[in-house]
């Protein structure tokens, strides 16, 4: 249960101890130990902040107690009241360690690959649905509110399920979900009665082993469409919809080889919505920039490291341009694109990751307004967080300790709070883990 301790805290202490291991050396250990007691008691009452971002704020927070958390909550959320945004970067520093220290685990079924965070039952709080691709199935989780989910329904879908995302396809304004049905060739719709469950699913044939998908608006009509990445037949579907749930086939796209995520942005600020999806045994991330009317511009595609698999995008660099990152698995690296804002993208700034980053997600997570990034080993059992420097350069990465082979990472605000909490999947225990955010 117990994450960020150990990996964060530094081991500089130990060499010396190794050292000489006599009185002197114990005496010494216990006069150091005083004096990092004795800052950490001379910030916790000063509340001074740091605008570093080196080792000191970290060793400290690691090495205290929930008594400095609280009184880290309180100060952040009087310094989000009373300042505005603009401000916060410059005033608020208490968050730069790892806001995160333990988990709450659930059980998933069996081979959790993909997590979407959505209100289901229109109640304002976010809750969990898990995809199982072995069983194949979807896990519905509901939020008590607090962060607390419980499991209140399993859903059967298409053979070897492996993406889920949520959106409201037929406008009754409850969250429908979609299914990428690897092995079906198709797409599986769940339309939401807004209370949790679910009618019929309806199945749409797509391109060959669809690996990913997102709904969004590609040709301004008002309805959303959905495009689907097909990892077999190297294509991306693109579906219009019609508003009431249903969708016109209307455009199969060349890819990269094994196209494997997909993501959408209006990444040349044009109001027309464009996509990016990862090439798996390209090396590259493709971007289609969007005509508005359902066709797109060929991809340009970027190169990545080796076997690029998860792919998410935000504003690393606070230029007000969409950039992407990719986490490559064989690399065991991510990939960071700052967008030109014309549709172009500079090339990659690479982060060594923990090995086999399937996931990454983005979000705020030490409320400093930037935008940090987390990937989940896939063969090990944490995950890699990347704070932002504040110019969409990245920290070394910090350790956080989940179940084993992390399959999926998803960011969203589970208690209310206005913090950022993580959620992960892993597989060899068949686990959902959630981190809240003590920030
Ligand atoms: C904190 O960690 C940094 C970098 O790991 C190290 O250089 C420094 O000596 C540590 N400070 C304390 C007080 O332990
Ligand atoms: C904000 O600060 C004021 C004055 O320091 C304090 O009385 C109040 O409890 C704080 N509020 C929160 C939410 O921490
Ligand atoms: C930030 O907020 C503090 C407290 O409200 C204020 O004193 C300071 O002038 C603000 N700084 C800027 C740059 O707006
Ligand atoms: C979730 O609950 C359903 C019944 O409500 C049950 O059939 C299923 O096994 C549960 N799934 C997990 C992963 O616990
Ligand atoms: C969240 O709320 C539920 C239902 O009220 C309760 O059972 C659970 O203990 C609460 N969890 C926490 C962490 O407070
Ligand atoms: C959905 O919500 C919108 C905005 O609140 C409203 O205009 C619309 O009538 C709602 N539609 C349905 C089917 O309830
Ligand atoms: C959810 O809503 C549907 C449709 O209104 C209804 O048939 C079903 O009984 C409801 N289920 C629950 C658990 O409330
Ligand atoms: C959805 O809308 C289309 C176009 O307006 C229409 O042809 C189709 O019959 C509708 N389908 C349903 C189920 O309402
Ligand atoms: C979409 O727009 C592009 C650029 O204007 C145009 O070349 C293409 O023919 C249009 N496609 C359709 C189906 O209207
Ligand atoms: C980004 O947009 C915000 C809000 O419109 C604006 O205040 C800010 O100056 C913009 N930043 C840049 C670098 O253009």
């Amino acid at each position: 249960m117990d994450s960020s301790v150990p990996s964060v805290t530094k081991t500089s202490p130990k060499p010396k101890l190794s050292r000489t291991i006599t009185r002197i050396a114990i005496c010494t250990a216990l006069i150091l130990t005083c004096i990092i007691v004795a800052i950490v008691a001379y910030f916790l009452i000063t509340r001074q902040n740091n605008s570093s971002s080196d080792g000191v704020t970290t060793n400290i927070s690691t090495s205290t107690t929930t008594s400095q958390k609280a009184s880290t909550t309180n100060e952040v959320a009087n310094s989000t009241l009373t300042n505005p945004i603009s401000n916060a970067t410059s005033t608020n520093t208490q968050c730069r360690a790892l806001p995160f220290s333990s988990y709450q685990s659930y059980m998933t079924g069996s081979k959790p690959w993909s997590i979407s965070i959505t209100d289901l039952n229109n109640d304002d709080y976010q809750d969990i649905v898990v995809v199982n691709a072995y069983d194949p199935s979807v896990t519905i989780y509901l939020n008590y509110g607090n962060g607390t989910i419980r499991n209140t329904s399993l859903i059967i879908v298409g053979t070897y399920s492996v993406f889920v995302t949520a959106a409201d396809l037929n406008g009754d304004n409850t969250t429908d979900l979609i299914v990428a049905q690897a092995s079906a060739n198709s797409l599986g719709v769940l339309f939401g009665f807004g209370n949790g469950t679910f009618n019929t699913r309806l199945n749409i044939p797509v391109g060959n082993y669809p690996y990913g998908v997102n709904a969004a608006d590609f040709n301004n009509d008002n309805h959303l469409d959905l495009v689907a990445v097909n990892d077999y037949d190297n294509t991306a579907s693109i579906l219009l919809g019609f508003g009431n749930g249903t969708f016109q086939s209307y455009n199969l796209l060349p890819t990269g080889l094994y196209v494997t995520a997909v993501v959408t942005a209006d990444f040349n600020k044009d109001q027309r919505l464009d996509f990016a999806a990862t090439d798996y045994s390209s090396n590259t991330v493709s971007v289609y920039l969007g005509y508005g009317n359902g066709s797109f511009q060929q991809r340009q595609p970027y190169s990545t490291g080796k076997s690029p698999w998860g792919v998410a995008i935000a504003d690393f660099n606070n230029d007000n341009y969409t950039d992407i990152v990719t986490a490559n698995y064989d690399a065991s690296t991510m990939s960071v694109f700052f967008a030109n804002g014309d549709g172009t993208f500079r090339s990659q700034i690479v982060y060594s990751t923990g090995p086999y980053p399937r996931s990454v997600a983005v979000g705020d997570l030490n409320d400093d307004t930037n935008i940090d990034i987390v990937t989940g080993s896939g063969s090990g059992n944490y995950l890699s967080v990347f704070l932002n420097n504040g110019d969409g350069t990245f920290a070394k990465p910090m350790s956080l300790t989940t179940d084993a082979q992390v399959s999926a990472v998803a960011i969203g605000d589970l208690n209310g709070d206005n913090r950022l909490d993580i959620v992960t999947t892993s597989v060899s225990t068949k686990t959902l883990n959630i981190f809240l955010n003590s920030c």
